[in-house]
């Protein structure tokens, strides 16, 4: 069933001089959840920042659902070390486990939400066999390592795709669809059954956030 639609603002793309305060300000101007894209420039070929960043952010005062996106491999310690730091929600892809069922269980278990994400070439099969167990499943609308990307439309289909596949289990599991998000692509991407957005130049590089977050969500189907 879809999930009440939640805007997510990505920090990569965010002024890290005063990181808090930007956080603050998008979460002011009506955002839902903090995106916080982890990048180990293996997996990827970027870099960004670890779990010390997360727990700044807490110590600073943020309260909001913070949504990890790991980007990273291996993946397990980090899961760890981010749920010890704040995290309430981690994701990973699935390519950089060797065993993603106790993976997913092991940010269970520690009662953290999991979640699963796929690249715009990666095959969705593996969820037959797991999709019980996740709480959120992310379809990249661009190939992981950057903000900016365009929107690569065959995501639609895999979104869809998913869609049935969560609706036909029946589970409270969140749909998330990141990289390539503003005022035309969200449409599209809710129209085949995403709830929740994630986005980063189109928020973080407006000057009025609460404008911006606004529209975004009125263009919402
Ligand atoms: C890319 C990241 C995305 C990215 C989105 O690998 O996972 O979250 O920051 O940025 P935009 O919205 O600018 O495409
Ligand atoms: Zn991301």
């Amino acid at each position: 069933m879809k999930q009440p639609n939640f805007i997510a603002p990505s920090i990569l793309s965010a002024d890290f001089a005063k990181l808090g305060e930007e956080v603050d300000n998008v979460l002011v101007a009506g955002a839902d959840i903090v995106h916080f894209d982890v990048m180990d420039n293996h997996f990827v070929p970027n870099l960004t920042f670890g779990p010390m960043i997360c727990q700044s952010l807490r110590d600073y005062g943020i309260t909001a659902p913070i949504d990890v996106h790991l980007m990273v491999d291996p993946v397990d310690d980090l899961a760890q070390s981010f749920i010890k730091a704040g995290a309430d929600l981690i994701s990973f892809h699935p390519e950089a486990s060797k065993h993603v069922h106790r993976s997913i269980h092991a940010i269970k278990d520690q009662g953290c939400k999991a979640g699963l994400v796929f690249n715009p070439a990666t095959p969705l099969h593996i969820l037959e066999n797991v999709i019980e167990e996740l709480d959120l499943i992310l379809i990249m609308s661009v190939n992981p390592g950057f903000g900016g990307q365009s929107f690569i439309h065959s995501s639609l289909d895999k979104i869809s795709q998913v869609r049935k596949m969560i609706d036909d289990s029946g589970k409270d599991i969140r749909l998330e669809v990141d990289g390539g998000i503003n005022n035309e692509t969200i449409s599209l991407a809710s129209a085949a059954g995403a709830d929740t957005f994630v986005a980063g130049s189109a928020i973080f590089n407006t000057d009025n956030y609460e404008q911006t977050i606004t529209t975004l969500r009125s263009k919402i189907v």
